[in-house]
């Protein structure tokens, strides 16, 4: 049979038009499903950001309030007295040594060294004579904000209306702003922190700093031996507090600069009348504005930006505020219940007491049921300043979720892989302290819940969306120097 040019060309220009036909059906189809995916999607994060929205509101959480902003005046101050080595006994550690901007806040370590050490962070090194402090360091975001009313993870500073009690008792002056500022008292009182012991010898005051890294040395400098001083601060009886404030305020007040920085922080007040609590304010004020951020993906979503956070962080928020039962305890504004709680941590360190354990809550109440249990820590900027638990038992946030889904396996498999070797050889891990930590494991956490590695990703994914990107780098804060000359950078 022959087919005309004419048939071929119809043939050719129907099979044409059939496939454009259909690819141009295939084409509206799959545009159509996308349209439908994409609306689903859509429709599935309003319903997830309703679904958050309905948790955070029943919990009543609102944006963190961060509190008034201290007068620059002061936190010039405190500025200087928190990187000031001066106002430790032997001048050798400043509060920004345990609370570095360097280490968000921390110090990057599981346990601090107090006087003695040399170095930050982890390079930091022991003096061969002096013992670990026995709890982390914390960080110190957002302190000043007013929902707070207790310090120190056993809570041995709190506020009760307006009163403070702290472990000066009567003997805390009056005049102090707020617990961050009545906190700031102790630091420069603690024999292994700031203080010293009686017979250490400091930094000179001018001059190079000449001081023994071991502490060894007793005497008074003479003869050839390097020019050193008495520390006054250490030779003061322990239970003498206000001594100890006089001291440290009589060697800042020697320091010019340091008169006019007071001047100017207190124009209405002679210089006379300051005492330390003035100091102590002006640290406050300094923490305060150097580390208060309400900017992590979180504070954004809880203000009401929606996108600010991913759909997992979303997810790991449900489950925080929900089926996780995080926020039992990390609860409210400042996402801790400023309660106290056994929640099982490893026993290691020096400890608090003559037991070589430290009791937590317990050595504050005696009262048995508080015996391990340590306050809540807010969670803000987690991720950036591990180790975690009261005494730095973990070094991953993972291995803090974990654990606290099953605090009694987690505690008796321990190993502290993470910790240094001479931290390590201190782990209480025979079976009568592992018995005794769980004898008062907190009861909401005796049934943990179940999560899979999913739900643990997405808790995961929730913690880390409580970091500020402002806070990721806080080098900036770091100062070129202090009134009293000591070295900053150390
Ligand atoms: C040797 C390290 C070290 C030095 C120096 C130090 N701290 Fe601390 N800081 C710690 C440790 C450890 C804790 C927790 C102690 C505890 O809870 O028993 C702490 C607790 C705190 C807290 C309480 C946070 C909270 O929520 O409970 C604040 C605030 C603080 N320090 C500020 C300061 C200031 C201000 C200075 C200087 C005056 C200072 N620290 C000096 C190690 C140090
Ligand atoms: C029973 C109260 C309670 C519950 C429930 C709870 N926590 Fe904790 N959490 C604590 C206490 C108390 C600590 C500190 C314990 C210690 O150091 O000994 C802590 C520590 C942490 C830390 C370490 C913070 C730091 O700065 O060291 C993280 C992270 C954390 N919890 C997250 C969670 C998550 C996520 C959940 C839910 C799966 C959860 N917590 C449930 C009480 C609780």
């Amino acid at each position: 049979m022959n087919r005309t040019p004419q048939t071929l060309i119809a043939i050719v220009s129907t099979a044409i038009a059939i496939i454009a036909v259909s690819a141009l059906g295939a084409f509206y189809f799959r545009s159509e499903n996308r349209l439908r995916e994409e609306a689903a999607a859509v429709s599935m994060a309003a319903a997830l950001d309703e679904e958050l929205r309905t948790a955070v509101a029943q919990v009543g959480l609102t944006a963190i309030d961060l509190g008034a902003a201290p007068s620059p005046e002061k936190v010039a101050l405190g500025e200087a007295l928190f990187y000031d080595k001066e106002i430790s006994g032997n001048r050798d550690i400043s509060c920004a040594t345990c609370h570095h901007p360097l280490l968000h806040s921390g110090d990057g370590l599981a346990l601090p060294f107090g006087t003695g050490a040399r170095g930050l962070g982890t390079s930091r090194q022991i003096a061969v004579d002096r013992a670990f402090i026995p709890r982390n360091a914390p960080e110190i975001f957002n302190r000043g904000a007013p929902q707070w009313t207790t310090m120190f993870w056993d809570g041995r500073v709190t506020q009760e209306f307006d009163h403070f009690k702290s472990p000066a008792g009567d003997a805390l002056p009056p005049g102090l702003e707020s617990p961050l500022a009545v906190q700031a008292m102790f630091p420069p009182t603690s024999r292994d922190e700031m203080r010293g012991r009686a017979g250490d010898l400091c930094r000179e005051k001018e001059g190079q700093p000449q001081v023994s890294n071991t502490f060894t040395v007793k005497t008074t400098a003479g003869g050839s031996e390097p020019a050193v001083e008495i520390n006054e601060v250490a030779l003061v009886d322990d239970s003498n507090l206000p001594e100890m404030w006089d001291i440290l305020m009589a060697r800042v007040m020697a320091i010019p600069e340091y008169r006019e920085l007071f001047s100017a922080a207190y124009p209405d007040m002679p210089l006379s009348e300051l005492g330390f609590e003035h100091a102590a304010n002006a640290i406050a004020a300094y923490e305060i504005a150097a580390f208060s951020f309400d900017d992590s993906p979180w504070d954004r979503y809880l203000a009401g930006e929606d996108d600010a956070m991913t759909a997992k962080a979303k997810r790991g928020a449900l489950l925080f505020y929900g089926e996780a039962g995080c926020s039992n305890c990390h609860s409210g504004i400042l996402m801790t219940d400023q309660r106290y709680h056994n929640i099982a941590a490893p026993q290691f360190g020096p400890g608090k007491d003559s037991s070589g354990l430290d009791f937590g809550r317990y050595l504050q109440t005696g009262d048995p049921v508080d015996r391990f249990a340590f306050r809540t820590p807010p969670l803000r900027n987690v991720a950036l300043t591990g180790p975690w638990l009261h005494n730095g038992a973990y070094a991953s946030l993972e291995e803090v979720i974990q654990h606290h889904l099953s605090p009694a396996d987690s505690l008796s498999a321990y190993q502290g892989e993470a910790l240094s070797a001479d931290l390590r050889e201190t782990l209480r891990d025979n079976s009568a302290v592992v018995a005794g930590v769980l004898s008062t494991l907190d009861p909401l956490l005796a049934a943990p819940p179940e999560l899979d590695r999913q739900q643990v990703a997405e808790l995961l994914e929730f913690l880390n969306a409580l970091s500020s990107p402002s806070a990721a780098d806080l080098a900036y804060l770091v100062p070129e120097s202090v009134p009293s000359g000591l070295p900053v950078a150390d």
